[in-house]
């Protein structure tokens, strides 16, 4: 029995978003991060809130005006991140992890500005490695659409399908970070669905407002793909 509504094809789901380019202070005036500006993700929020979706945005800085209707959740590190999207996991019926995380952080976070002077000229940052929250999400999911994305410079397909497998989503979104019009600092995007079934949409390059369109809707086709 279904009864979706033409144009709010979401209302009662719940769909979380990570989005930004999460930070590893080093000390209080620096930290890691990567050149992310989290216009993909807001556009996949913005997309959801249009069909009806509740939407938890779990946010990493950027410089971008939330959708309206989204719950908002400001983080900073990829810890404080993975811990907000276990907490809000239960509660979500989608999980897109569009969020450009750190995969290491410094191994000791210095409460006092770290001197040029205190240390050697060839100073080593010491590094641990962040929990990866997607395969985390991947790992605990219970009926939650999982979408991840990649980023790839070479071997794209194979690098993006070892990444689904081992990160057990439902679609991965591959960027080549490596051709123009793809990836971090564009207003563009231009990326590859790969899907459970094997199948490989690949998409010419449109604006990422477009293309969080697109996403919302292969992922409404992946709740209702059981419609009669
Ligand atoms: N991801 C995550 N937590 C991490 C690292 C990555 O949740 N600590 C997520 C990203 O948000 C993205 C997906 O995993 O949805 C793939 O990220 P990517 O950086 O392409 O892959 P990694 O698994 O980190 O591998 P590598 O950077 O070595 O290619
Ligand atoms: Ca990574």
């Amino acid at each position: 029995q279904f009864n979706v509504q033409a144009d709010q094809p979401l209302k009662g789901k719940t769909i979380l978003v990570t989005a930004g380019a999460t930070r590893e202070q080093i000390d209080p005036v620096r930290y890691l991060s990567n050149p992310s500006t989290g216009k993909m993700g807001y556009a996949v929020a913005e997309a959801a809130t249009k069909k009806g979706a509740h939407v938890i945005l779990i946010t990493a800085p950027t410089n971008l005006t939330p959708p309206q209707f989204a719950e908002v959740v400001n983080v900073t590190s990829t810890k404080e991140m993975y811990d907000q999207v276990m907490e809000n996991l239960n509660k979500a019926h989608i999980v897109v992890k569009t969020a450009a995380v750190s995969d290491y952080r410094p191994s000791t976070k210095f409460s006092s500005k770290l001197k040029k002077d205190d240390v050697n000229d060839d100073y080593q940052l010491s590094l641990v490695k962040n929990p990866d929250i997607l395969k985390e999400v991947g790992k605990n999911k219970d009926g939650q659409i999982v979408v991840g994305f990649a980023a790839e410079t070479d071997d794209i397909l194979k690098n993006a399908k070892k990444k689904m497998k081992n990160k057990n989503t439902d679609m991965l979104i591959v960027n080549d970070i490596s051709a123009k019009n793809a990836g971090f600092e564009t207003d563009v995007n231009t990326v590859k669905i790969l899907f459970l079934s094997g199948e490989i949409k690949e998409l010419p390059t449109m604006s990422k407002t477009r293309l969080g369109d697109i996403i919302v809707d292969e992922i409404e086709n992946c709740i209702y793909s059981d419609r009669p």
